[in-house]
């Protein structure tokens, strides 16, 4: 992309409604724009960022076996009346009529639906396991809409939902959902820590919340420092090995992490002084075992091996994909902007063109740009006729984390400057080797 010809509505002053630094720079750098309170408008760099994370999720959802699909935002009363909750819900509940007055509502969460679609076709244990999972826009009239896409009212979250035999099928597949969230978040350059939590009202006996550390999240953490340093790294996993995958979900949670619901402080004082933590936590991911609740109450059986029918057990599972947009640049940004990590930005990597219009520097990032494109990267090449000031703003805060500088300085000895926007480290180089240089840093991404 060529930013003279890109959307990309940068504001120099920063918004007086933005409370913490994620929703401060997703405004300032064009990611975003408030449409009504909690319901945003996604521009094209946000909406760049936004696809990527649910291509991650995507791809780490169906290595773990889960199938995705998609159902509507839009959900007719009657199927959570057969669950009971209808009345439950309360008021984030969005409802409304349609013109034949059937009552519906805007879906905050798809158990009863997805329940629906498994009876509707499945009736033998033969077509068990399955997990399907969507990624779809929920609506919760949340009270204190707030941090921009941290606590919206309309945000994007991949739900998934297991439908298993037995018990021990079940707990196997929340235990291939927890690695497989691990996995998605480590991907995304974020560690997020499996805390046990309350099950709230979707209900259920078992479940953990994910959260990232970050000072401004709306959850109290108590931890273990050793949980932090935790990671799966480039284990190759199994999902179909049982014992594999309880294995790495108890290397997780064996060491404490729990939210202030579930806090046990005798436990917590059982942990050596100097690794005991407080502090705060962005919730990015819920998982839930709620075995029969769901398939008993609507009837969601499947003939068993013996020939008895069994209501299916069953669990969900979610990822608040538009949430981790703000979590990432609370984990990442400094008093510039945000610093993507590697496997989530938008752009591999800017090319500023420090003398616009000149015929040496023009050709040779034309050159640069041409070779990142043919090699598979998206370069966003700042083509405007600007001060080179200006332009290393506007790269600082949109936060790619790789910028090749080319000048006439630099060209009269055939070298650029290619510049980490983590540690601001710069090194001059030939355009080869800047370009080959991307492609190594990119190579395990
Ligand atoms: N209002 C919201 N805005 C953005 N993301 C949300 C919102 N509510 C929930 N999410 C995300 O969706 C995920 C799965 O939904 P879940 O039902 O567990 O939410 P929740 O526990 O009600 O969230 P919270 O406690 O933050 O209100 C959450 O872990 C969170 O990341
Ligand atoms: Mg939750």
């Amino acid at each position: 992309m060529r930013l003279s010809r890109y959307f990309l509505p940068v504001l120099k002053e920063n918004p007086a409604e933005a409370q913490i630094a994620s929703h401060r720079l997703m405004l300032r750098a064009g990611m975003i724009k408030q449409e009504a309170a909690g319901i945003y408008a996604w521009l094209p760099l946000g909406f760049k960022v936004l696809r990527r994370l649910e291509q991650i999720v995507h791809e780490e959802q169906q290595r773990a076996g889960h199938i995705p699909l998609l159902m509507p935002t839009l959900q007719s009363a009657d199927l959570w009346r057969e669950s009971g909750r209808y009345d439950a819900y309360g008021p984030e509940m969005l409802r409304f009529k349609d013109r034949h007055d059937r009552e519906m509502l805007y879906g905050p969460t798809n158990e009863e639906m997805i329940t629906d679609i498994f009876r509707a076709h499945v009736s033998s244990y033969k077509e068990l396991p399955l997990t399907l999972y969507h990624i779809q826009w929920k609506f919760r009239d949340e009270v204190r809409p707030r941090f921009g896409v941290m606590r919206g009212r309309e945000f994007l979250m991949k739900d998934g939902y297991n439908f298993d035999l037995t018990r021990e099928d079940a707990l196997h597949a929340y235990n291939r959902h927890m690695v497989s969230y691990l996995r998605t978040y480590e991907r995304m350059g974020l560690t997020a820590i499996p805390m046990r939590a309350d099950s709230g009202p979707i209900g259920g006996e078992n479940t953990h919340e994910f959260l990232v550390l970050a000072n401004t999240g709306e959850s109290e953490v108590f931890y273990d420092a050793a949980v932090a340093g935790l990671k799966l790294g480039d284990r190759q996993v199994d999902y179909d090995n049982r014992e594999e995958v309880a294995d790495i979900c108890k290397e997780f949670t064996s060491v404490y992490a729990r939210t202030d619901e579930t806090h046990d402080e005798a436990l917590f004082d059982r942990i050596p002084e100097d690794r005991r933590r407080v502090g705060r936590g962005i919730e990015v991911g819920q998982i839930f075992y709620f075995g029969t609740k769901y398939s008993a109450a609507m009837g969601a059986t499947v003939t068993a091996p013996d020939g008895t029918k069994v209501p299916v057990e069953m669990g969900s599972h979610g990822i608040g994909v538009s949430r981790l947009v703000g979590a990432l640049i609370e984990a990442n940004h400094d008093d510039k902007g945000i610093i993507w990590p590697e496997g989530v930005t938008p752009f591999h990597v800017g090319i500023v063109n420090l003398k616009q219009g000149d015929a040496a520097t023009d050709t040779a990032c034309e050159a640069i740009y041409g070779a990142l494109r043919a090699a598979g990267f998206d370069p966003l090449y700042d083509d405007r006729d600007e001060r080179a000031g200006a332009k290393f703003a506007t790269m600082d805060l949109i936060g790619l984390p790789w910028r090749i500088t080319v000048g006439p300085r630099g060209l009269a000895k055939n070298l650029v400057e290619l510049t980490s926007r983590r540690t601001g480290e710069s090194e001059e180089m030939t355009a080869e080797a800047a370009i080959a240089r991307i492609a190594e840093i990119y190579a395990g991404v």
